[in-house]
């Protein structure tokens, strides 16, 4: 908290709390793009957030990448997350296994002695497999009980940044440059005014589903997500941002 209040970050944390329209904002001090440890505080934060919200018998819906990874990995037991189920927000994505949200709803049940499902599901389905595999039992029943999550907190990506990663095709990456893409979350791509691109064909928490969901926090952080945090808070109603001082400042200087 002293240092928060050195860097004037209380102060930053009401403005963008006012700019994005987001109930909470919590700021850590430096930028992810220049030094890893603002992700790792990026982490901290996010972990300590979540353990204060927690109740017991809570779903929590997580997403996938570095971020929540960070936060995974800064998780710590307590009365109420052992009796919680992580559940992944979406399938596979064509990226590395611990960037996935399978891997990172596991560590989270892992790391707090709390219980986990999983969603083996691949990413970029055809129509032919994603008409069969929504009508199998087993993973319509994970699919219902993202509907029941009480909680869902997610990464936001740079647009173009996420297409690389996941290997997308030529087709893919041309509409999105045509689009303007400039974020990413849940698989879907929009643009600075928070209208939809693209959308990668999965099964998981769709923008419907998360429209159930009582709190919604994205952790996202580096100056180069800026325009991609603007866009997913004015798409999705966010209860709580958290992020770091370089994202902030760049978002306010183009506000
Ligand atoms: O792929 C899962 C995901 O949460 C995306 O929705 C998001 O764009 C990305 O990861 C963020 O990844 P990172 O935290 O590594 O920037």
């Amino acid at each position: 908290p002293l240092m928060k209040e050195l860097f004037g970050l209380y102060r930053l944390e009401a403005e963008l709390k006012a700019f994005l329209g987001v109930n909470h904002v919590i700021i850590v001090p430096g930028d992810a793009d220049v030094s890893d440890w603002v992700k790792v505080e990026m982490g901290r934060a996010g972990a300590r957030y979540l353990k204060q919200l927690a109740v017991p018998d809570q779903i929590v819906a997580v997403s996938g990448g570095s971020t929540m990874l960070a936060v995974a990995e800064m998780m710590m037991p307590t009365p109420a997350f052992k009796q919680t189920t992580f559940v992944p927000t979406r399938g596979g994505v064509g990226e590395a296994v611990e960037l996935e949200a399978n891997y990172i709803a596991s560590l989270m049940a892992k790391r707090t002695g709390g219980k986990y499902r999983m969603l083996h599901i691949p990413d970029q389905l055809s129509d032919e497999a994603y008409q069969t595999l929504q009508k199998e039992p087993h993973i319509q029943e994970v699919l219902d009980s993202l509907k029941l999550a009480r909680m869902v907190v997610h990464g936001i990506g740079d647009a173009k940044t996420m297409a690389i990663r996941r290997k997308s095709s030529p087709q893919v990456i041309d509409e999105l440059e045509k689009g303007k893409a400039v974020g990413e979350s849940f698989g879907y791509y929009f643009n600075r005014d928070g209208k939809i691109v693209h959308r990668v064909r999965t099964l998981g928490l769709d923008l419907d589903g998360l429209e159930l969901v009582e709190k919604k926090v994205a952790v996202a952080g580096g100056a180069s997500k800026a325009e991609a945090i603007v866009a997913v808070c004015s798409l999705v109603s966010q209860d709580t941002l958290i992020t770091d001082e370089g994202a902030a400042r760049a978002i306010l200087k183009n506000a």
